[in-house]
C-alpha cells in the first residue's frame, strides 16, 4: 500500500510546511512508513526537521535534473518510521531548467514510483509552475490547507483547473482527491469563521472535519526545528494533526 499525498496551495503561509511536518510525524508514531519530500526551494520542511540547508549532501534537485536516485538524497529524522529527501535554493533554478525539457512534468513520479513507503508527502511550494504539476502528476490525494482570512480562496479557482489540466493529461497515472484542512482557527473569531465558511459552500463535500486551531505551539516548534508532537505533545496543534491523521486514515480505510 502506498499514498502520495501532495500538501498544496498556491497561496503563502497557510500552512502547507506545517500540515506536511505534522501529518508526517503523526503517521509515522503510528507505525506507518513515511517519507516527507521537500518541493520547495525555501526548504522550510528540511529546516523544520532539524535540517540546516547545507549541512546535506544531496537534495531533491539532485534527483529531478540530475537524475540521482532518490534512495542517495534521503536522510533519516530524529522521528522513528520518517525519512526525509530535503530541498535547497538550488530547487528554484532547477525548476527553470526543467521547464523546456520533454517529460518535465513525470520526473518526480518515476524518480517515486519503485518506492516501498506507507505514505510519501510532498511539501510544495506556494506556486502552480513546474515542480508543483510533478507533485500533482505523482499524487493521489492533494491536501489544500486554507487559512482562515479574508483572501485565503482567491485563486482557488485557478488552482482547481490546474488539477484538472494534470487529471485530465491521458499518461496521467493516478485519480486525485481533493481535500481542504481549515487551518489557524480560532473560535473567538465568529464573524471570519463564519465568512470563511460561507464562502467555502460549493466546496462542502471537499472539507475535511478536522480544523487545526491557531496554536502558538505550531510556531514554536518551527523555531525549535522539530514536529508539535515532539515538542510539545500535549499542545492543541499536536491534538489537531493526530485528529487529522486519525481522519484519514479512517477515511482511506486503513
Ligand atoms: N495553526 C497554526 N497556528 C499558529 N501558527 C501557525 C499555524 N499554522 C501555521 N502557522 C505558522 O504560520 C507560518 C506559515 O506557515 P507555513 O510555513 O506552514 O505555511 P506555508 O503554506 O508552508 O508557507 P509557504 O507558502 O511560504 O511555503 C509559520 O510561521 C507557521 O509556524
Ligand atoms: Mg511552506
Amino acid at each position: 500500500m502506498r499514498k502520495v499525498i501532495s500538501v498544496l496551495n498556491q497561496k503563502g503561509g497557510v500552512g502547507k510546511t506545517t500540515s506536511s511536518i505534522n501529518l508526517s510525524c503523526c503517521l509515522a508514531q503510528r507505525g506507518f512508513h513515511v517519507l516527507l519530500v521537500d518541493l520547495d526551494p525555501q526548504a522550510h520542511s528540511s529546516i523544520g526537521l532539524g535540517f540546516e540547508p547545507d549541512t546535506y549532501q544531496y537534495a531533491i534537485h539532485d534527483v529531478l535534473v540530475n537524475k540521482l536516485s532518490i534512495e542517495q538524497a534521503m536522510l533519516k529524522t530524529e522521528i522513528e518510521n520518517l525519512n526525509l529527501v530535503p530541498s535547497h535554493i538550488r530547487l528554484d533554478r532547477a525548476e527553470q531548467l526543467l521547464t523546456p525539457e520533454m517529460f518535465k512534468e513525470t520526473r518526480l513520479h518515476k524518480a517515486i514510483n519503485h518506492l516501498n513507503y506507507d505514505f510519501i508527502i510532498i511539501d510544495c511550494r506556494p506556486t502552480l509552475g513546474t515542480l508543483t504539476i510533478n507533485a500533482l502528476y505523482a499524487s493521489e490525494f492533494i491536501l489544500v490547507p486554507c487559512e482562515m482570512a479574508r483572501f485565503s480562496l482567491d485563486g482557488f479557482s485557478d488552482f482547481m483547473d490546474t488539477i484538472e489540466h494534470v487529471r485530465n493529461n491521458e499518461d496521467n497515472p493516478k485519480e486525485k482527491t481533493i481535500r481542504i484542512l481549515l487551518n489557524k482557527y480560532d473560535s473567538r473569531k465568529k464573524i471570519t469563521n463564519d465568512w470563511v465558511i460561507d464562502q467555502l459552500e460549493p466546496f462542502r463535500d471537499i472539507l475535511l472535519k478536522t480544523k487545526i486551531r491557531q496554536n502558538e505551539a505550531l510556531n514554536q516548534a518551527h523555531m525549535a526545528m522539530e514536529p508539535v508532537m515532539t515538542f510539545k505533545p500535549s499542545s492543541p496543534g499536536a491534538q489537531d494533526y493526530d485528529a487529522l491523521a486519525e481522519e484519514l486514515v479512517t477515511l482511506w480505510h486503513l
